[in-house]
């Protein structure tokens, strides 16, 4: 059987790659080609996770880059069905909500090709989400539903869909985190940065939510900025929050040079290195929502700046605790962490490493 799996952006690198690897384990059944849309393509936002993940490279790569939603969306589809054309798939892999996950879905169906979403049935229930209106359409569109938790199984059956596309595999991306955890510890980043274990904090911080309007993000940067005054926080900047920081003229908020200080901003780090500094991170402040799953599984405290979450599993047994955008939330939440209310932890049902290969024997056994 013929599997076109689809990557574009960030957050699918390290969900597909452990669903290549449980697929090569079956070389005389599974004929898999890797097609990266290009939704991202600098190399830090993208070839370094190849490299960091040991992926293949992109069989196909459709080069399509950066454009408003429509733009994007609609030359990812245009590339898409004339790959699909040429290489007559019998299944399409698609993971996460970004813009290609959604395109290829209605690509792909509206050829008569099967589709299978890995980390379906997320929910936010907040449409000004480009994310969740992503999310929406390709679940409603696959024939394979793979998701991570009890919540998605439920949304999903809420919405109507028949049991019998709905499988519960757990999650890909903590595949991946157990895969690398003793490597990316051994890169010894945190000393070579000259930090302590526990003696600092990491952020993300790109939603269009947090960084689009000049007084949230105003507000965010001053908040983060007196948190720093305890704890130094490391900054690796996504390339669209660099940008508003300096349209809004509010880039004096960052620090840069030898000694970490402040909200210090790097360049967007690989996998390797930020799961190192996440691991030995006092506290961890973000907007993603992959974070919110590796903090939980990594036992480190999170504080998600975001009014709701498609990730409820990460508040209900893990670390997380989602305090919105307002300034004063997140600084209250903080200083809770930093005096020592945290809670323990645990890792939700069947996040175990072994997500990638129930998915790839449901398919070789159903397909
Ligand atoms: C996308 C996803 C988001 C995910 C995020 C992770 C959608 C709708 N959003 O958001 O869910 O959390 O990726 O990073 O798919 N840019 C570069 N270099 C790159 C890529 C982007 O400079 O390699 C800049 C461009 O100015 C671009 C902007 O970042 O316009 C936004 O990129 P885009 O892919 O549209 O969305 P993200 O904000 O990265």
């Amino acid at each position: 059987m013929k599997i076109l799996n689809i990557v574009g952006a960030r957050p699918n690198f390290m969900k597909m790659a452990p669903i290549i690897e449980a697929m090569n384990k079956y070389p005389g059944q599974i004929l898999h080609c890797l097609v990266h849309t290009g939704q991202h393509y600098d190399e830090k936002m993208s070839k370094s996770f190849f490299d960091d993940l040991g992926m293949p490279k992109p069989d196909i790569n459709l080069e399509v880059g950066s454009g408003s939603h429509a733009e994007q969306t609609a030359k990812i589809m245009v590339e898409f069905e004339k790959v699909c054309l040429k290489e007559k798939p019998d299944l399409v892999i698609v993971v996460g909500d970004v813009n290609s996950t959604m395109a290829c879905t209605i690509t792909a169906k509206k050829l008569g090709i099967k589709v299978a979403h890995v980390e379906a049935g997320l929910r936010s229930r907040d449409m000004t989400m480009p994310e969740e209106i992503n999310r929406l359409c390709t679940d409603v569109l696959c024939d394979y539903l793979f998701t991570t938790d009890h919540f998605a199984d439920e949304n999903l059956r809420a919405e109507g869909v028949p049991q019998e596309k709905i499988f519960f595999v757990g999650n890909v991306m903590i595949d991946t985190l157990l895969k690398h955890k003793a490597m990316a510890k051994e890169l010894g980043l945190v000393e070579k940065m000259g930090l302590t274990p526990g003696g600092y904090a990491t952020l993300t911080m790109h939603r269009p939510s947090n960084v689009d309007d000049p007084k949230v993000l105003a507000g965010l940067l001053e908040v983060l900025k007196e948190i720093s005054g305890e704890l130094p926080i490391i900054f690796p900047i996504h390339p669209r929050t660099r940008k508003m920081a300096e349209q809004f003229g509010l880039s004096h908020f960052f620090s840069s040079g030898d000694k970490v200080a402040g909200i210090w901003i790097t360049d967007p780090l690989g996998y390797l290195e930020f799961l190192n500094l996440n691991m030995h991170a006092r506290l961890v402040l973000t907007d993603s929502g992959g974070l919110q799953e590796e903090t939980t599984v990594l036992g480190v405290p999170c504080i998600t700046m975001r009014n709701n979450t498609e990730r409820p599993v990460t508040c209900e047994v893990g670390t997380n605790f989602l305090v919105g955008n307002n300034p004063a939330k997140v600084l209250e939440c903080a200083r809770k962490i930093l005096g020592g209310e945290i809670s323990q932890g645990r890792a939700p049902e069947k996040w175990d490493g072994k997500a990638a290969e129930r998915i790839v024997k449901i398919l070789v056994e159903t397909l």
